[in-house]
C-alpha cells in the first residue's frame, strides 16, 4: 500500500482520537470573534506533489491565517527589498516569549523584533511590503496568497478583520513604539491596517494544503510549474518556521514532529514534509502556547507513523 493509500485508511479514525485533545485546549478570545468557533472541531488534508489529496474531519470549516499569514508576509518582503534591507529591521532569533510580547524590544539595540513571526516582526515586516497606499500593499498581499493558495477567490473575513482592528490594543502600542524608535517608517494606522488584513484571510483546510505544498516544492507549484517564490526565501521561511513557527513551542514540535510549521490563534497549522506533502490542520482549541492542541497531536503521530521527521 503506498503512503496516501495508508493515509486515507487511517485518517479518519486518528483524527477522532486526536480531536478528544481539544477538550483540555481553549478557543482564541482576546479577538472576540474568534470566540465564536466550535471547541471540538478538527480538520486536516493532505496533499501530494500529483495533487492527490486525502482529508479527514472538518474540511469546510474556514477560519483566518492570523500568524501563519507571516510567513508568506515575509516571503513578500523578501521579493520586494532583498534579505539584507528586512534583516536590518528584524532579527532572526528565537525570543522564548509569547507571540505578542514586547518585554525583549526595550532589551536590545536597536529595538528591532527578534524574529518576523512574533507579532512585533510581522508589524515591522507589514511596513516593508511595497505599495503607494495600505490598500494597495494589502491588495498585493492577497493576490500573493491568492497564487500561493491556487484560489482566486480567497478574501478577508471582515467580521475578524473589524473586531482585531477595534480590540488590537497591544499591537498598536508596539507598532507605536517601534515608530518611536524608528524601526516602524509611514504612517502606523496604515501599517496596522494591512497587519489586521493579512492575518484576516479566510481560508480552508485545502488552502493551507496547496500553499504548503508550494513550499514543500522549494516555491515551485507542483500542479502548474509556476514559480512562486525563490528558492532562497523558502529556505528563510522554513528555517523560521522550524526555529520559531510554534512560538514557545517549537523545540517541542521539533522534537515531537520535525517538520517546519506554522501556527495561528484561530487554529490553523500549516505544515509540510519538503519535497512531498503539504499541509493543513485546523483545530480552534489551543494548548498554552497557543498552538492548536488536537492539531499539534494528529500532526506529532502522523509524523511518527510515517517517519515525516527532517531529524
Ligand atoms: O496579532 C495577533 O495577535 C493575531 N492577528 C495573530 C496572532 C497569532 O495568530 C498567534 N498565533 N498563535
Amino acid at each position: 500500500m503506498n503512503e496516501m493509500d495508508k493515509l486515507e485508511s487511517i485518517l479518519p479514525e486518528w483524527l477522532e482520537t486526536s480531536r478528544l485533545q481539544s477538550a483540555d485546549g481553549t478557543v482564541a478570545t482576546y479577538i472576540p470573534e474568534l470566540s465564536k468557533a466550535p471547541q471540538d472541531l478538527l480538520g486536516i488534508q493532505i496533499m501530494d506533489k500529483s495533487g492527490r489529496a486525502v482529508s479527514a474531519g472538518d474540511t469546510d470549516f474556514s477560519f483566518t491565517l492570523q500568524s501563519i499569514s507571516k510567513v508568506f508576509t515575509l516571503i513578500l518582503a523578501l521579493m520586494d527589498h532583498g534579505e539584507d534591507a528586512v534583516f536590518s529591521k528584524v532579527g532572526k532569533e528565537p525570543t522564548g516569549d509569547n507571540f505578542n510580547s514586547m518585554m525583549k524590544l526595550e532589551l536590545i539595540q536597536p529595538a528591532i523584533p527578534f524574529n518576523p513571526l512574533i507579532n512585533a516582526g510581522a508589524i515591522v515586516v507589514s511596513s516593508l511590503i511595497k505599495g503607494d497606499t495600505a490598500e494597495h500593499k494589502s491588495a498585493r498581499i492577497l493576490e500573493f496568497f491568492r497564487e500561493l493558495a491556487a484560489n482566486p477567490e480567497l478574501d478577508y473575513d471582515l467580521g475578524v478583520y473589524h473586531s482585531e482592528s477595534e480590540t488590537g490594543h497591544l499591537n498598536r502600542s508596539m507598532a507605536y513604539f517601534l515608530l518611536d524608535k524608528g524601526i516602524l517608517q509611514g504612517k502606523v494606522e496604515e501599517v496596522l491596517d494591512v497587519y489586521f488584513r493579512h492575518c484576516s484571510v479566510k481560508v480552508n483546510c485545502a488552502d493551507l494544503a496547496r500553499m504548503a505544498l508550494v513550499m514543500a516544492n522549494n516555491g515551485t507549484d507542483p500542479l502548474t510549474g509556476k514559480s512562486l517564490i525563490p528558492k532562497r526565501y523558502v529556505q528563510i521561511a522554513k528555517s523560521f518556521m522550524i526555529t520559531c513557527g510554534m512560538y514557545n513551542g517549537s523545540g517541542e514540535f521539533a522534537i515531537g514532529a520535525g517538520m517546519p510549521a506554522k501556527s495561528g490563534v484561530s487554529g490553523g497549522i500549516l505544515t509540510f514534509v519538503p519535497g512531498r506533502f503539504g499541509i493543513g490542520v485546523v483545530g480552534p482549541a489551543l494548548n498554552p502556547k497557543g498552538n492548536s492542541i488536537a492539531g499539534v497531536d494528529l500532526i506529532e503521530r502522523l509524523s511518527r507513523e510515517f517517519e515525516w521527521s527532517l531529524f
